[in-house]
């Protein structure tokens, strides 16, 4: 399992370093705009190297503290990286093998002109008019407000990768840093030591409000439970135990054309070599083209979806559409964002969807056979959608009033909406599904399954498909005759 650890200046407080923010920190006795600016450099270089050329002294005097070991500890259990925004080793010196620095080395000089030319100069300072190999004048190898922050893509990649996300000793007010924990994967725990209280609110994670050290003592005790109990299982898969998920393909037939659906996309393109090999099926997809598990590039992210919309406009008649919460959010203002936001696609997918809006639809139905991204349940819809269950379900869904409207991106308790809710047909929780819409077969993506699998109840029924990530869609339909799994090996 992949462990990550994101670390701030906090961790190597209990090592004797002044942290940034804190009421004794350094920026309370300097300001920023003085030493750690490139204008400041301009404006008066010996200053800014004096600064650097103290703190890399201090550096020396310093130790590893029990936390930085501890993080290196957990490389025993885990394959541990370090993302950290400190420009001290201390992580590298209690012996981490993988450390990513955000914001540049302390030990480490640069030329002026070449960002990548860097050059170690240990604990030693630079003096001054100090020059590079290239003939610039030397400077701190250290990314200073207003710079680019070069690592931050292989940052990106290392936490989306991630099954743990420890966050340790950062107050989180730096960008584009502190925006590395939404790419975390929705489903992984997250914890976040610090002594002060750090308002997260973007997705749960697990506050231990300790120092450091005492922390990561608390920490690895967790995280030894965790091993202990469930070995190399993450804990994303989950469900609430009274849901009574019967985990079996579907084994019965549905009276409609035949017909492949997809799971939740997240950038995957399993879909592409199952519509080539699979001629005169019909083809739904259940919505969440954006916002990936794993690591996929920006670019594939946004070329998969342009080209299930292209799928849509060449086969309008055999392509159905329909949108997710992770969709919605990039272009629906009355839509709870979701897990794994990415603030730096929100633009052009906002456009892209915008663009195409016609080409989607919020369900779809054939005869009896309901499909929505989340699912409908009863609850749901009579009470808080207040439908009208004689009439087609799917039109309703798809023109609703402007009080349906807010009904549909209802967010439901379990997933963090007002107690008592059911989520809407975007975000309705296995758990809220106990008791589907009567009269009717749901086909639903949303809730991670391992399987296709079904839950029959209150004379409803719901199939849950979301695991493409998985490799795995559901067939239903004349040519197939049986609702079956299509793995796609
Ligand atoms: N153990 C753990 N955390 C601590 C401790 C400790 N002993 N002491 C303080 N902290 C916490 C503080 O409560 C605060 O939340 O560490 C955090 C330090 O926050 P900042 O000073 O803002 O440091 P950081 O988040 O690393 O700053 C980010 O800002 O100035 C820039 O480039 C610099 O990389 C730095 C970036």
């Amino acid at each position: 399992m992949r462990l990550v650890v994101f670390s701030g200046a906090g961790i190597s407080a209990d090592s004797g370093l002044a942290t940034f923010r804190d009421s004794d920190g350094l920026w309370a006795q300097y300001r920023i705009e003085d030493v750690c600016t490139p204008e400041a450099l301009a404006r008066d270089r010996d200053a800014v190297i004096h600064f650097y050329n103290i703190r890399r002294k201090e550096l020396l005097s310093k130790e590893p503290n029990p936390a930085h070991y501890a993080v290196k500890e957990l490389e025993q259990y885990y394959d541990v990286e370090v993302v950290t925004q400190n420009v001290d080793n201390l992580h590298e010196r209690a012996g981490s093998t993988k450390v990513l620095h955000l914001h540049g080395e302390m030990t480490k000089a640069r030329s002026s002109l070449n960002p990548d030319l860097i050059v170690d100069i240990g604990y030693r300072a630079i003096e001054a008019g100090e020059k590079a190999p290239d003939g610039s004048l030397l400077r701190p190898h250290v990314v200073w407000f207003g710079e680019p922050v070069p690592m931050m893509e292989q940052a990106k990649k290392i936490v989306l990768r991630a099954d743990i996300l420890i966050v340790i000793g950062t107050s989180l007010h730096v960008y584009p840093a502190a925006g590395l924990i939404k790419y975390a994967p929705g489903n992984i725990p997250v914890f976040l030591i610090d002594p002060d209280e750090i308002t997260y609110s973007e997705r749960d994670v697990v506050m231990i409000r300790e120092k450091a050290t005492c922390g990561m003592e608390l920490l690895r005790d967790i995280l030894m439970e965790m091993l202990a109990t469930e070995p190399a299982k993450k804990v994303e898969q989950t469900e609430p135990e009274q849901m009574p998920l019967s985990v079996q393909p579907v084994d019965d037939d549905i009276s409609m054309p035949a017909t492949i659906v997809f799971g939740d996309i997240h950038g995957l393109t399993f879909w592409k070599k199952v519509v080539s090999e699979n001629p005169g099926y019909r083809f739904v997809f259940l919505g969440d083209y954006l916002d990936p598990y794993g690591y996929i590039e920006t670019e594939q992210l946004m070329n998969n979806l342009k080209e299930i919309i292209q799928l849509k406009k060449d086969r309008p008649d055999d392509v159905v559409l329909l949108l997710g919460n992770h969709d919605l959010h990039y272009f629906c203002s009355d839509m709870v964002p979701s897990s794994r936001f990415d603030f730096l696609i929100a633009e052009e997918a906002s456009a892209l969807f915008r663009e195409n809006i016609h080409l989607f639809v919020y369900a779809y139905q054939v005869d009896n056979c309901i499909f929505t991204h989340a699912g409908i349940s009863e609850e749901w819809f009579l009470y808080d959608f207040k439908g009208d269950a004689t009439k087609n379900i799917a039109e309703q869904l798809n023109n609703p009033t402007p009080e349906q409207e807010l009904s549909l991106c209802r967010c439901g308790e379990a997933r963090g909406g007002e107690p008592g809710a059911f989520g809407g047909i975007f975000w309705a929780d296995v758990s809220e599904l106990y008791e589907p819409l009567p009269g009717y077969t749901q086909v639903v993506g949303h809730n991670r399954v391992n399987d296709v699998c079904d839950h029959a109840n209150n004379g409803g029924r719901i199939i849950f498909c979301d695991c493409l990530f998985y490799e795995k869609m559901l067939s239903i339909g004349q040519l197939s005759h049986k609702a079956s799994c299509i793995d796609r090996e």
